[in-house]
């Protein structure tokens, strides 16, 4: 995400220093956007506006934004974030691309928390526009208003999360999806096959330009009525992780990087997935699907 998150900006002409302490990721920075950026058919001219820094002070140094995406471990992000607002001077917004958690969980209990904010950017961050802009109780307006501006400007949809509550907005709908998936699955209800083409031939195909509520008041409220009080007894309410989820990671299926996950992937199948999921948002988004105006903030 990090690599993705800094082609956005430097795509928009902004200058993009790069911290990670592993040296291999570092060193691959440059080519991962510029093969991205060769997929888009771009110039790279972007390349040179990112720099990469083993030292997270140097990479600071005259930033007008931090935006952190570190792995989604609790400890590794309370610290980092602290870590960034001890350096980074007070009008430095610190922003976490954090898929789950709410900014009250890393926000330093020191002085700064005013420009501590979450932006949540989709994979991959320079094709999906959406970036949610989530505001912790102490996030100021101000904060808020610059990071959905700086956004914008980019060329993202950032929309502004009012609430900081787990999950946000648009990953509270995908995993309540993901929960109901994978306990077909768990039930025999389907196979895992089975439940992504249903997803894929169907509602699927229409999300991407009719919304849940939009197609509920297509379809009608009264028809929405009828349908929960026959399904929603039945829908999976178990409150944490389900059991065929816990057993796949503890049995190191842990999806395309090994090679076993709800499907079986090799190489080949991992980046011809990749491929057409990236090549489905181009054309997509050329079309001229590209995001709506995005909303102003209250
Ligand atoms: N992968 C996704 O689809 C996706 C989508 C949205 C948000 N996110 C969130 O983005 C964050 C990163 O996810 P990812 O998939 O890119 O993970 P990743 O493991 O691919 O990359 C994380 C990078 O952070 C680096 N890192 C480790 N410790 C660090 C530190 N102290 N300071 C700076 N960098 C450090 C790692 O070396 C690695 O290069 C997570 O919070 C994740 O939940 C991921």
């Amino acid at each position: 995400m990090g690599h993705g998150i800094a082609q956005v900006f430097a795509c928009a002409g902004h200058p993009v220093a790069v911290h990670d302490p592993v040296p291999e990721a570092l060193a691959t920075v440059h080519s991962r956007v510029a093969a991205n950026l060769a997929r888009l058919g771009l110039r790279d001219d972007a390349l040179g506006r990112i720099s990469v820094h083993e030292d997270l002070a140097d990479a600071l140094e005259g930033a007008a934004f931090a935006f952190e995406a570190a792995p989604e471990d609790v400890t590794l992000k309370v610290r980092l974030v602290e870590e960034i607002t001890s350096i980074a001077p007070p009008g430095v917004v610190v922003a976490s691309n954090t898929s789950s958690m709410p900014v009250a969980v890393y926000t330093p209990r020191a002085v700064g928390a005013d420009r501590v904010i979450g932006t949540h950017f989709w994979n991959p961050p320079y094709l999906i526009p959406l970036v949610e802009v989530v505001q912790g109780e102490q996030t100021s307006t101000g904060t808020v208003a610059r990071t959905m501006d700086v956004l914008r400007a980019a060329g993202k949809l950032p929309v502004h999360v009012r609430k900081d509550v787990p999950g946000f907005v648009a990953n509270r709908l995908q995993h309540a999806l993901w929960r109901e998936a994978m306990s077909i699955v768990q039930h025999g209800v389907a196979d895992a096959e089975t439940v992504d083409l249903c997803v894929k031939n169907s509602f699927g195909l229409r999300l991407a330009v009719m919304g849940p509520l939009e197609t509920a008041d297509l379809g009608g409220l009264d028809l929405a009525l009828n349908i929960h009080e026959q399904i929603l007894p039945f829908i999976d309410r178990t409150p944490g992780p389900l059991q065929i989820l816990r057993d796949k990671v503890a049995a190191g299926e842990l999806g395309m990087k090994t090679g076993q996950g709800f499907l079986p992937w090799t190489e080949e199948t991992a980046a011809a997935a990749h491929a057409r999921l990236a090549d489905h948002l181009i054309a997509v988004l050329a079309a001229g699907n590209a995001p709506p105006e995005a909303p102003t903030t209250t």
